[in-house]
């Protein structure tokens, strides 16, 4: 099996519980035409992320790591009609391109892109958040969970993207940057009472890698 197989399934099923969303296409459009790396969330995944938070009611959601905005645009989509969606963005460009879509997509009401690094964002934000997303550097992973854990609700969700990294997290020699962070984070997740957590490995056209997702406990 490989990933043209599981871009092949990502093709098959996204033909039939993904509906045509020219606002997300404009987006990824948007993101390559402003030289994004195209490292956003899968379709499949974004939507996802979607169900997920309709599926808790969520009112209030947190995102670590916009990029253009397209797990953003996801996860909005699902907020009730009073509902709030604060992004953190380091790259002023980046949060320039994901205002641009937020704002073709509609959704510029309800989203709040917040520009500079994430852990001064976090630093300054009131809770509590019903759901969040972190997908910012990986590095930090470890101190981005820390600060959402204090930010997001008892019950509430913390879903952290990229924790299997394509199988990389299991090699305590890997020179990547990324795996380090993530193995760190692994660690203090072990450990932590406050949280109930799984993860869920996933293939498809963004290749093999996963999420950890996590329940804040009362
Ligand atoms: N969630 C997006 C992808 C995010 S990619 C999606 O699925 O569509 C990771 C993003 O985190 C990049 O845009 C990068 O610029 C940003 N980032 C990196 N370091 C950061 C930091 N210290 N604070 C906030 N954002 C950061
Ligand atoms: C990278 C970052 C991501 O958030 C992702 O989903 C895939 C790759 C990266 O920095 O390489
Ligand atoms: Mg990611």
């Amino acid at each position: 099996m490989t990933d043209a197989t599981w871009s092949a399934v990502d093709g098959y099923w996204g033909a039939r519980v993904l509906a045509p969303d020219p606002d997300l296409d404009a987006a990824l459009a948007a993101n390559a035409a402003g030289g994004l790396p195209p490292i956003d969330v899968s379709p499949l995944q974004g939507k996802l992320l979607h169900l997920l938070a309709r599926s808790i009611g969520a009112a209030r959601i947190l995102e670590i790591g916009t990029l253009g905005g397209y797990s953003t645009i996801w996860l909005a989509r699902a907020l009730p009609p009073e509902g709030q969606l604060i992004t953190c963005e380091l790259d002023p460009h980046h949060a320039e391109v994901a205002r641009a879509n937020l704002a073709r997509a509609g959704l510029d009401g309800v989203v709040d892109v917040r520009v500079g690094p994430a852990l001064r964002t976090l630093q300054s934000l009131t809770g509590p958040f019903d759901l969040t997303f972190v997908d910012a550097d990986k590095s930090s992973t470890t101190e981005y969970v820390e600060a959402a854990v204090g930010l997001t609700r008892p019950g509430g969700v913390i879903i952290v993207d990229n924790v299997v990294r394509g199988g990389g997290v299991v090699d305590p020699a890997s020179p990547d940057a990324a795996v380090a962070g993530i193995r760190r984070f692994a660690d203090a997740i072990a450990g932590d009472r406050r949280v109930d957590a799984t993860v869920i490995q996933t293939v498809g056209g963004k290749s093999y890698d996963g999420f950890l997702y996590a329940v804040v406990r009362p």
